[in-house]
């Protein structure tokens, strides 16, 4: 067992027991679950520590208190709720060293990308500090005189947020932090791969609801079992499922809410590329692909898996991959050394030798890499392979560091190429060509919710809205105006005058006898 003492200590700094509890209501209070399952330390292939699964009396207890607690928080006014949300980035702030440790423990993020994400947690709960005061409507300009038209955005529910092990904390906070400012409670369903970073921050979240009156708002369900994630979905009580995961899955219980008429948000795989034109200034595209296509071992939704490059840079380009890739250390996430973490489980390092084996198949030339690591943790080699787009292989998304290579002649191929895949999350071109630059981010330019320029496909800042098109699940979350999602809206039509013009020029006008009537008739029905 490795850092047997360092994790004792962070484990209690954190509230992480030998055996944990299955469910919380955010007020501090937790329950049993049955049965358990343990969490993975993906280095060492050894278990951290057990955790009970929900039941359906836990599941029950969890989105009733949501429920509940909903209907309370939404009448708190937004920039109070807000204060609850900087209290929670101050106590990230002070916690950001032991969450990234646990982070890089359960699912071998290396040191730094951890630290990362607390902050890209910390940063979302600032920008929703800030969107607490200006949760803004529309005034609009009616056709009538003496009438004024205006949307206002109200509360929309209890929100059920899923989450993948791949960002454990991250995203839970882009959609937990800006649903609270916005008056919804959350019912969190984490990764059964990453359940101790769901319970720290639990922990880290309850203690700071309590003092700010928002207990009950953030509510937790711990399993490993399918069906507490089909329940959400069909949970009428709910009226959005935030998703984050694979296509398939989100595949599948995008029709579940639909049958319900509920909304979903999905962010599901991505497949995405990076373009390197004839212009492209290479020192800043290398670093970019390395860190796109190895970053977070290849698993982030982000990752850049396909390098489209014009073939006059492709030698050049595919040398200084190799080198660099040779220099990559591979090893203990916690050391600050290491950039190559281990994949997050015996089934992903499985799927990276299937895919590097069918790629090895319909013709791939081995550049780089292309072995899974012997011994303990599930490591694996960065990767390069010279592909062709439309293989199978490379039409889908492997949560492994393997990067396709695949060479073009010109910005017209590369789009068509960029684009011949079902996905559609993010995408980069490298160029020094302003033509070919607007070209890449135009209407018929990427198809992708995210086109960057000499910028990788990973890594995005959370000021912008983030997610994607086709099987990508059309959702967005985090920064920009991505809060609508969390809302609903309400038009108003209010009328000052003293007559009751109809919308359209429409003319109903009373026979004078009912109008006269109705005159006479009003005082009467006013009496007690
Ligand atoms: C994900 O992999 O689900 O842009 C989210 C990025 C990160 C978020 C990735 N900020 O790579």
């Amino acid at each position: 067992m490795r850092h047997a003492l360092m994790m004792d200590a962070l484990f209690e700094r954190l509230g992480i027991a030998e055996l944990n509890p299955a469910a919380a209501l955010g007020d501090g209070s937790w329950r049993g679950g049955a049965g358990g399952f343990a969490s993975i330390d993906p280095a060492s292939g050894e278990p951290l520590a057990l955790i009970a699964r929900a039941t359906q009396d836990d599941y029950e207890a969890a989105v009733g208190a949501a429920l509940r607690n909903f209907r309370r928080w939404r009448e708190v006014p937004a920039p109070k709720r807000g204060l609850f949300v900087r209290a929670l980035a101050d106590a990230l702030r002070a916690r950001k060293a032991d969450l990234a440790t646990l982070i890089s423990l359960e699912v071998g993020k290396i040191r730094s990308e951890a630290e990362g994400e607390v902050q890209e947690m910390i940063d979302i709960a600032d920008f929703a500090v800030g969107l607490s005061r200006r949760l803004e409507g529309s005034m609009l300009a009616s056709e009538r005189p003496q009438h004024r038209l205006f949307e206002q955005w109200h509360p929309l529910g209890p929100v059920a947020v899923v989450t993948a092990f791949n960002f454990p904390v991250a995203v839970w906070a882009w959609n937990a932090l800006i649903a609270a400012v916005c008056g919804d409670s959350v019912v969190w369903k984490p990764s059964p791969k990453a359940p101790l970073c769901a319970i720290a921050v639990q922990r880290i979240v309850d203690e700071v609801a309590a003092q700010h009156d928002a207990a009950g708002v953030c509510t937790l369900l711990l399993s490993d079992e399918v069906w507490p994630v089909v329940h959400l979905a069909a949970d009428h009580r709910l009226p959005l499922l935030s998703f984050t995961g694979s296509t398939a899955v989100g595949r599948h219980l995008a029709p579940i809410v639909a049958g319900r008429l509920g909304r979903y948000l999905l962010e599901c795989s991505g497949n995405n590329a990076l373009i390197v034109d004839e212009s492209a200034d290479l020192d800043l595209a290398l670093p970019a692909i390395v860190f796109g296509a190895v970053g977070t071992a290849g698993q982030r939704c982000t990752t850049t898996r396909r390098l489209i490059v014009h073939r006059a840079r492709q030698t050049e380009l595919v040398e200084r991959l190799r080198h660099a890739y040779a220099q990559l250390r591979i090893g203990d996430p916690l050391d600050p050394a290491t950039l190559l973490g281990p994949l997050i489980d015996e089934e992903a390092r499985r799927g990276f030798e299937s895919a590097v084996s069918e790629a090895a198949g319909a013709g791939g030339a081995l550049l780089a890499g292309g072995k899974a690591l012997p011994g303990h943790g599930f490591y694996v080699e960065p990767t390069l392979i010279a592909a062709a787009n439309d293989w199978p292989v490379v039409q889908r998304e492997t949560f492994a560091p393997i990067l396709y290579v695949i060479g073009c002649t010109d910005l017209d191929e590369a789009i068509r190429l960029h684009n011949a895949v079902p996905q559609g999350l993010s995408s980069a071109l490298f160029t020094l060509d302003l033509r070919h630059a607007e070209r890449f981010i135009a209407a018929a330019g990427s198809d992708c919710g995210i086109a960057n320029l000499n910028v990788g496909t990973s890594g995005a800042e959370v000021g912008a809205a983030f997610g994607g098109e086709k099987d990508t699940g059309g959702g967005r979350e985090a920064g920009s105006d991505a809060w609508k999602a969390y809302m609903r809206r309400q038009a108003t039509t209010l009328n000052w005058g003293r007559t009751l013009p109809l919308a359209q020029g429409i003319s109903f006008d009373l026979p004078p006898a009912a109008a006269a009537f109705a005159k006479s008739a009003t005082p009467s029905t006013q009496k007690p």
